[in-house]
């Protein structure tokens, strides 16, 4: 089980822990994203591995977004664990016509509690644009799945002093025309695209907390304070086993989307563990 495994800060500023923590009170989320990786039998392996080892320990919340192939049978290993399943994108229709697209009832119909929408790998290989995931997320949510939002800049954009302005593009079109009670459901991923895929460059703790305070700021006029607080949001990009404690101790990160340390059990459990904190007060899931 998670919680018995002692926690220890693996990275540099372990005198800021409890402080900070202190003030949160929105329960931790972790996520999985699996990406196109794994095979059928992997994937079920991997399955397992995490729900013996988040066994009932309920202080984090843990999703896994396998490939679409893979859900049904990862969703009958979850079943009745504290795990829950996610998918990584969807196509904004009940049913028809869309030869090779997923629909938001079939991932229910799988068992999909979550779904991952605006994953900067859609947005920047595959082209999609704000206004395609504005309409995802309204049928998404429409439908009664939960959505995880990916934003973030590129360095480029970042480098010319551009990250709150696309942070807000992002989320000003993204969420356009929903409102704050449709939103209850939604949690946002701050993955800047320069941190992504493991190359060692996750950003610093205090780059972290500055972007979702950019994004809590900006949801709050959008949305109000009271939506705001409760806005669970995770950090995105090469989180790992020796910087997720000191990325998940700063106050407003809220959890964490991981991809690459996501395919390895003992990896994805140890950050998982590094967003126990205790005592809190625990909050709804997003
Ligand atoms: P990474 O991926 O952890 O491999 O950087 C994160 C993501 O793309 O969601």
């Amino acid at each position: 089980m998670v919680g018995r495994v002692s926690r220890e800060p693996a990275d540099s500023d372990k005198g800021r822990v409890s402080a900070q923590r202190r003030q949160d009170t929105r329960q931790k989320f972790v996520v999985g994203n699996w990406k196109m990786y794994t095979t059928a039998e992997q994937a079920g392996r991997l399955a397992k591995a995490i729900v013996e080892g988040v066994g009932i320990d309920d202080r984090v919340s843990v999703a896994v977004c396998p490939p679409f192939p893979y859900l049904a049978l990862v969703g009958e290993i979850l079943k009745g664990s504290r795990v829950a399943l996610g998918a990584q994108n969807l196509y904004p229709e009940k049913e028809g016509a869309f030869t090779g697209e997923v629909s938001p009832t079939m991932l229910l119909d799988v068992g999909c509690k979550y779904v991952i929408l605006g994953h900067s790998e859609r947005r920047h290989k595959l082209g999609e644009s704000d206004a395609f995931i504005n309409q995802k997320i309204g049928v998404a949510l429409a439908a009664g799945l939960r959505v995880i939002l990916c934003v973030g800049e590129t360095s480029d954009q970042r480098e010319a002093g551009r990250t709150e302005a696309v942070l807000g593009r992002q989320l000003i079109k993204g969420l356009a025309g929903l409102s704050a009670d449709a939103l209850a459901h939604l949690s946002i991923a701050y993955e800047p695209v320069w941190a992504i895929g493991g190359r060692g460059h996750h950003a610093t703790p205090q780059q972290a907390q500055e972007s979702h305070a950019v994004i809590r700021r900006r949801f709050g006029r959008m949305f109000g304070e009271r939506a705001a607080q409760s806005l669970v949001i995770q950090y995105g990009g090469s989180v790992k086993p020796n910087n997720a404690v000191a990325l998940l101790d700063r106050h407003g990160v809220d959890g964490a989307l991981i991809g690459g340390a996501s395919l390895n059990a003992d990896q994805f459990l140890a950050i998982i563990r590094a967003g126990i904190n205790e005592p809190k007060t625990r909050g709804e899931q997003p």
